[in-house]
C-alpha cells in the first residue's frame, strides 16, 4: 500500500519548496500517493476560507501531512481575524487533527557553525523542543475584547491529561536521545505552571532512566544564549515553545534548514502527523527560486520516520543534505565567500543526486 500524503504547499514560498521536498521523497524509492490542497491565503482567496472543508478531509483520509507555509502581507488585515491563515488555518488544523505533540529539532551543523550569532566554541546545539500544541493560552476561552475596547482576554487553560500525554511523548523521546529533559515553565507565577510541573514529575517518575529537571521559562531564554550545549529535549507548552523554538533555531545560524513535525496519538507503529518547515512563507522571495528547501526536504524526512516508521530512508535523507552542505552548495539565506550558490530545485537535485 502506498503512504497516502496530503500535499499543503500554502503560501509565499511554500510551494517552491515543498515541490523539492516531494521529489526527495519521489526519488527515496518509497511508494506515495500525493494529494493536494489549498490551504492558507491560497485557498482564501480561491474559495473565501483559509481552511476549506475538502482540505480538511484530505488530511483526515491521509497518513500524514506535508505542509509548507501560510500566511503573508496580502492577507494580513482580513476581518474577521478567524479567517486570516495563521488563525483560520493553522490554529483549527493543529486542533481538529490533534496534532499536541510538536517537535522541533535545533541542530548546529558543522559546514555552518559561523552562521550561528553566538561565538564559536559556544554553539555547538543538538537539542529538541518538545512544544504542547492544541492547548494553552492559543485555545483557552474566554477569549474576548470589551464592548468599549477598553479591555481584552486571553485565558491560559491546561487540563491534566494535555500535561501528561505531551510529556509522556517528550520522555520517549529523551530516551531515544541524550537521556535529559529540561520542562520549562512559569511555576513562580502561573497555576497552570504549577499543575504542569506536577504532572512532569509523576511523569519523570515513571522515568528513572532521563535525568529530568524543571527551569523558569526566563532562564530557558538566557541558558539558550549561554550555554545552549546543556540541553537535550525541551519540554514546554504552546506559547514559551513557540518561543523558545524561535530562539534555538537562530542560535542554528540556519532557520532554512530547521525541520518540524506535530504528531497526534500513536496507531501502533504509525504516527499521524503533519511535517513543515519551521521558517515562514517569505514572501518577499517568493517565486525566485532563492527560497532554501532544505526544511522542507528534512521535515519530509521526519515524516519517514515518525509517520511511515522507516528510519533507514530517514537517515539516507538527512546524510544527503549534510553531504550536499558539505560539497559547499548554498541557497541564498546561507551563502558566503568560497561556496557555491545554487537555486531552490538546483539544491533539491543536489540532495536527490546524494541520495545512496
Ligand atoms: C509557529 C508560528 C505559529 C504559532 C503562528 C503563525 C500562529 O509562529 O508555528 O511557531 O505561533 O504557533
Ligand atoms: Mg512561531
Amino acid at each position: 500500500m502506498p503512504h497516502k500524503v496530503a500535499v499543503l504547499p500554502g503560501d509565499g514560498i511554500g510551494p517552491e519548496v515543498i515541490d523539492e521536498a516531494v521529489k526527495v521523497l519521489r526519488a527515496s524509492g518509497g511508494a506515495f500517493e500525493f494529494e493536494y490542497a489549498l490551504l492558507g491565503g491560497a485557498a482564501y482567496d480561491e474559495t473565501g476560507h483559509p481552511l476549506p472543508a475538502a482540505t480538511l478531509d484530505l488530511c483526515k483520509a491521509s497518513d500524514a501531512i506535508l505542509m509548507g507555509a501560510v500566511g503573508g502581507p496580502k492577507w494580513d488585515r482580513i476581518e474577521p481575524v478567524t479567517l486570516r491563515p495563521e488563525i483560520g488555518a493553522l490554529l483549527p488544523l493543529r486542533r481538529e487533527l490533534n496534532l499536541y505533540a510538536n517537535l522541533r529539532p535545533a541542530k548546529t551543523l558543522r559546514a555552518l557553525v559561523h552562521a550561528s550569532p553566538l561565538k564559536e566554541g559556544r554553539n555547538m546545539m543538538d537539542l529538541v523542543v518538545v512544544r504542547e500544541l492544541t492547548g494553552g493560552i492559543y485555545f483557552g476561552q474566554p477569549r474576548h475584547r470589551a464592548a468599549d475596547g477598553s479591555s481584552a482576554v486571553d485565558s491560559c487553560v491546561y487540563h491534566r491529561y494535555e500535561v501528561e500525554r505531551i510529556a509522556e511523548r517528550a520522555f520517549a523521546i529523551a530516551k531515544a536521545r541524550g537521556h535529559k529533559l529540561v520542562s520549562v515553565d512559569k511555576a513562580n507565577v502561573l497555576e497552570t505552571s504549577r499543575l504542569w510541573r506536577e504532572v512532569v514529575d509523576e511523569v519523570a517518575a515513571k522515568n528513572p532512566g532521563v535525568s529530568t529537571s524543571h527551569m523558569l521559562v526566563d532562564n530557558c531564554a538566557m541558558q539558550l544564549i549561554r550555554d545552549p550545549g546543556q540541553f537535550d529535549v525541551i519540554l514546554t507548552e504552546n506559547m514559551f515553545g513557540d518561543i523558545l523554538s524561535d530562539e534555538a533555531s537562530m542560535i542554528t545560524g540556519s532557520l532554512g534548514l530547521l525541520p518540524s513535525a506535530s504528531l497526534s496519538d500513536a496507531k501502533g507503529d504509525a504516527v499521524f502527523g503533519l511535517y513543515e518547515p519551521v521558517h515562514g512563507s517569505a514572501p518577499d522571495i517568493a517565486g525566485q527560486g532563492r527560497a532554501n528547501p532544505l526544511a522542507a526536504i528534512l521535515s519530509a524526512a521526519m515524516m519517514m520516520r515518525y509517520s511511515f516508521g522507516d528510519g533507514e530512508t530517514a537517515d539516507r535523507v538527512e546524510a544527503a543534505v549534510e553531504a550536499a552542505l558539505s560539497e559547499g552548495l548554498r541557497t541564498a539565506d546561507i551563502f558566503e565567500k568560497d561556496t557555491r550558490l545554487v537555486s531552490t530545485s538546483e539544491m533539491g537535485d543536489a540532495v536527490v543526486a546524494k541520495m545512496v
